[in-house]
C-alpha cells in the first residue's frame, strides 16, 4: 500500500479537493463511537485519540478513489505512530511510561490536517522535480507501475522475466534487527482491510510478520540440514560462524535461519530474472553481539555460487534515518553497501 501511494500519479487537483471533503467530514463528525476493537486497545491508545482516530477512519473509507485513500491511510499511519503510547524511541512496541502518557498533548486531528497538506504539497513538489530535474518525458510519466504483494521466501507470482532488480533486503532477521511487523501492527489494526491485500492474519499476535518475514522462525532441524550446502556456497558464513565461541552460538542461529530464507529467496527472486539481468542490492552489515556480520560479503558469495558477479560497488553512509536507531545490540551500523551483479560482468 505504501508503494502503491509512492508511486501513483495524482491528479492535484482532485486530490486538493477530496482531501478538503475529508478535512471537512472529520471537523463535523460528533460520533463518539470507536471504530476498531482489538486486543489491548486501550493499552496503546487514549480513549479521546481512538475517537478522533475513528473520525478520521470513517472519512478516509467514505474517499471513492482507492488511490486517494491509500496517500490519507498512510498520513494516518503517521498520526497513529506519534500519538498512540507506544514510543517512537525503538521498532518494537513499548509502552510510554505512566508519567509520560499523562503529560502529552496530542491532538491526533489537528496533525493530520497539518499533514494531509504537506503530503499534498509533497506530492506536487515530487512530480514537478521529477519533470524539472530528469526532463521526464511523456512515456516516463504514463509509465503503468504494477505492484505486487509477495513473499519471496515462497514465490515471485508474476510470469514475467526482469531486466533489474533494485532492492534491500533485511539485514537480518526481523525480532533482531528491524522488527517492521510489530512497527506496522498499530496502524493496521485501524486501515481498512479492503485497502490491504495479504493472504493472512498479519494482525493474528504483535509477532505474526516478523516471524513470516526472513528468518522470522528458527528452525534448528532445518538450518542443520541446509548448513553444509550452505557453507559451500558462502565459506564466509561458515568461518564467521566457526570464529564464534561455542557458549555464544546459540545467540547466532537467528542469523543463520535468516541466512538459510535468504538464500531460498535468491533462487526464486534470480528464476524471475532474465539471463542478462543487472541486480542493484544494499545491504548492511549489523552487529549481533558486538560482532559484524559480514552481509555483503555473503551475498556477494551467495549470488557468484549461482553465476552471477560483483561487478561495481559503492557505500553510502547513513547520516540520519527517521526511526530511532536503537536495538538490543550496542552497536549498530554506520554505512551500507550496494552491490551491482550482473551475469557476464567484466571488471
Ligand atoms: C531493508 S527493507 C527494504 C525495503 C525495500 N525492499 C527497499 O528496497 O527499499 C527489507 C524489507 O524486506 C521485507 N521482507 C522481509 N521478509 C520478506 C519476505 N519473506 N518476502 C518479502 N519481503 C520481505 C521487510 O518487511 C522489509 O520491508
Amino acid at each position: 500500500m505504501l508503494s502503491k501511494a509512492k508511486v501513483e500519479k495524482y491528479d492535484i487537483h482532485q486530490l486538493k479537493e477530496v482531501c478538503k471533503v475529508v478535512l471537512d467530514k472529520i471537523s463535523k463528525d460528533e460520533d463518539t463511537t470507536v471504530a476498531v476493537t482489538f486486543r489491548n486497545i486501550d493499552k496503546w491508545f487514549n480513549p479521546d485519540i481512538q475517537i478522533d482516530l475513528s473520525r478520521i477512519r470513517r472519512a478516509i473509507q467514505a474517499v471513492d478513489s482507492q488511490l486517494i485513500r491509500y496517500f490519507l491511510w498512510v498520513i494516518m499511519s503517521e498520526v497513529i505512530r506519534t500519538g498512540s503510547n507506544d514510543r517512537t524511541s525503538t521498532f518494537k512496541l513499548h509502552r510510554r511510561s505512566e508519567e509520560n502518557i499523562q503529560k502529552r498533548d496530542i491532538n491526533v486531528i489537528k496533525e493530520f490536517t497539518i499533514l494531509v497538506n504537506r503530503g499534498i504539497d509533497d506530492v506536487a513538489l515530487y512530480w514537478d522535480k521529477l519533470a524539472k530535474e530528469i526532463k521526464l518525458n511523456e512515456e516516463c510519466r504514463n509509465a503503468e507501475a504494477d505492484i505486487r504483494w509477495g513473499n519471496t521466501k515462497e514465490s515471485i507470482e508474476i510470469d514475467t522475466r526482469f531486466d533489474l532488480l533494485v532492492s534491500s533486503p533485511p539485514y537480518g532477521d526481523n525480532h533482531t534487527t528491524v522488527t517492521y511487523g510489530q512497527t506496522s501492527y498499530l496502524p493496521l489494526q485501524w486501515i481498512d482491510p479492503r485497502d490491504l491485500i495479504c493472504p493472512y492474519d498479519y494482525v493474528k499476535t504483535t509477532q505474526e510478520i516478523d516471524r513470516r518475514s526472513l528468518g522470522g522462525q528458527t528452525i534448528k532441524k532445518k538450518i542443520l540440514a541446509s548448513i553444509v550446502p550452505l557453507y559451500e556456497k558462502t565459506p564466509t558464513l561458515k568461518s564467521f560462524f566457526e570464529g564464534v565461541p561455542e557458549e555464544e552460538k546459540e545467540k547466532y542461529y537467528k542469523t543463520l535461519s535468516f541466512i538459510v530464507d535468504f538464500d531460498e529467496s535468491l533462487d526464486k527472486i534470480i528464476s524471475s530474472m532474465k539471463d542478462d539481468a543487472f541486480y542493484i542490492w544494499t545491504i548492511g552489515n549489523r552487529f549481533v553481539g558486538n560482532r559484524e556480520v559480514p552481509n555483503d560479503q555473503i551475498l556477494i558469495e551467495l549470488m557468484e555460487s549461482r553465476g552471477i558477479q560483483l561487478f561495481e560497488r559503492a557505500e553510502r553512509h547513513i547520516l540520519n534515518k527517521k526511526q530511532p536507531k536503537k536495538n538490543n545490540y550496542s552497536k549498530t551500523m554506520e554505512k551500507e553497501h550496494i552491490l551491482i551483479f550482473h551475469k557476464t560482468a567484466v571488471l
